[in-house]
């Protein structure tokens, strides 16, 4: 499939942009600076803290960092859940859902059988996903182009 070129000059710190690739949606997050220096305090919680299941599939070697990520701020992954491929929504999703954890330093939450994120995408211990979000191929082409595939 061919590469997609995002602009990301209007990402807020924050928010979440979602783009199609491959068929897939990769989210682009721009994390606030609370949210980067959590990402440090919950390792022992984390199945894989530090992305070494097939790193291949899973974190190119330019994510394998304490982010997950080039950029500190910017966190880019593919929104599927690797357990059995269903879409995990934001935390706080507004609405009703009383059945939803919310005591974990998230992310996202898989509606399918309740594997949390962190937000790196790391995967919390004892959940059915075993593996973190994927971080897809991608680039920097400038400070406000980024190339994904
Ligand atoms: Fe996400 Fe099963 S598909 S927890």
């Amino acid at each position: 499939g061919a590469a997609v070129e995002v602009d990301i000059s209007n990402l807020k710190e924050g928010e979440k942009l979602t783009v199609e690739w491959r068929g897939k949606p990769v989210w682009i997050v721009r994390r606030t600076k609370e949210e980067i220096d959590d990402l440090a305090k919950h390792d022992s919680e984390l199945a894989d803290p530090e992305s070494l299941r097939h790193p291949d599939e899973f974190t190119p070697p330019y994510a394998q960092n304490e982010w997950r990520s080039i950029k500190p701020e910017f966190l880019v992954v593919i929104g599927i859940c690797p357990h059995l491929g269903c879409s995990p929504t934001d935390k706080f999703t507004p609405g009703p859902q009383p059945s939803l954890p919310n005591d974990w330093p998230g992310g996202w939450l898989c509606p399918c059988h309740g594997s949390t994120f962190d937000m790196a995408g790391r995967v919390f211990k004892n959940k059915p996903s075993p593996d973190n979000l994927p971080v897809p191929p991608h680039m920097y082409l400038s400070d406000a182009k980024l190339l994904i595939g």
